[in-house]
């Protein structure tokens, strides 16, 4: 593939992956974001914004890079080792995306190493409020079968929680061209998912997704359940899924727009579906009108608020191990 950088402003940079089909993702110092993935038939399928400033504050997150820690924590706040580490209440009573200061907002340093795009930052206790210092690298690799790769690499120096992922929004029909995914038709090899409350904390309680609308594990459009009264809060799909059968990168989701295919892989254990319930009305790139339901996220990651679920996997990461994960956005 072919990066080339372009300086968008002393400290903004955008960086153009292109590989030999014509099939380009654009990333931005800032946040990490994926501003860009184009087809090769110049079909632009994520949600995002042209300046770099309009990112800044973004509610939706739109294609940034999320963490420490992904998802919501009860009560902004936990514990390592007897101490506690209050955080940031940017939803309700909780921390969600770990707050307003996290890795979204954050200037990552650029490097292209071999085939790769590195982004890699450190983020302190003082700013986000996690135990000393993590030091995060994401890589973006770019295939010629036109998958985008991400493979996210940390390491603290202190014991604490990480979570992270990437929050792109997919309209495969074209974002320019469509203004919901809800006709796409998604297959998610997920028996499981963990159970929320009124507030989107997980209660600790693994249900079937049997006779529930979480059910994709035969192929159905996003749409078809959405407005099942199982549904009614949070209003539409915010679910982690868990991913039992994946330790090999394997494929975790099909999903069908008119313009293309997007297969994705991981070796994480979950992923949380989330339907675009709060995007509210407003301009996106070139002008569009987004709004609920334009775009859906696969977020890869660990389990949500696992620090405070006993039954969950404990997602601690010890001080000096390494924390890594990757995720395959494949286009067909
Ligand atoms: C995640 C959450 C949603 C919502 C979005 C951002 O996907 O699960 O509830 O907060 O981020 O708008």
């Amino acid at each position: 593939m072919k990066i080339t950088t372009e300086t968008i402003c002393p400290e903004y940079t955008r960086y153009h992956c292109e590989n030999h089909q014509g099939f380009s993702v654009d990333v931005l110092n800032l946040g990490g974001i994926i501003q860009r993935i184009t087809l090769p038939d110049g079909t632009d399928v994520v949600l995002g914004y042209d300046q770099p400033e309009e990112y800044l504050h973004n509610t939706f997150y739109f294609g940034a890079t999320i963490g420490p820690y992904a998802n919501r924590i009860q009560g902004a706040s936990f514990q390592v080792g007897g101490e506690t580490y209050p955080l940031a209440k940017n939803n309700g009573e909780h921390c969600l995306h770990s707050g307003p200061n996290g890795l979204h907002q954050k200037n990552f340093l650029g490097e292209i190493r071999w085939d790769r795009l590195v982004l890699s930052q450190e983020i302190t206790q003082e700013e986000c409020g996690f135990p000393g210092v993590l030091q995060v690298e994401i890589h973006y690799i770019l295939g010629e079968d036109n998958s985008l790769t991400l493979e996210y690499h940390a390491k603290s120096s202190e014991d604490t929680y990480v979570n992270l992922t990437n929050h792109s929004y997919f309209n495969l029909d074209g974002v320019a061209e469509s203004p919901c995914c809800l006709s796409h038709v998604m297959t998610l090899h997920a028996d499981e998912f963990t159970q929320n409350n009124q507030e989107n904390i997980p209660t600790g309680v693994i249900s079937s997704v049997a006779e529930t609308p979480l059910d994709f594990r035969n192929p159905k459009t996003i749409g078809q359940d959405i407005r099942d009264g199982f549904l009614a809060s949070p209003k539409g799909y915010d679910h982690n899924y868990i991913l039992h059968q994946n330790k090999e990168n394997k494929e975790i989701a099909r999903v069908q727009g008119t313009k293309t295919t997007m297969v994705v892989r991981t070796n994480s254990p979950c992923v949380q579906f989330y339907t675009g319930n709060f995007i509210t009305p407003h301009l996106g790139k070139s002008g569009v009108s987004y709004g609920e339901n334009s775009g859906f996220c696969l977020e890869t990651g660990v389990y949500p608020d696992g620090m405070h679920q006993s039954d969950f996997p404990s997602p601690l990461l010890k001080a000096g191990d390494l924390w890594q994960y990757q995720t395959s956005f494949h286009f067909l």
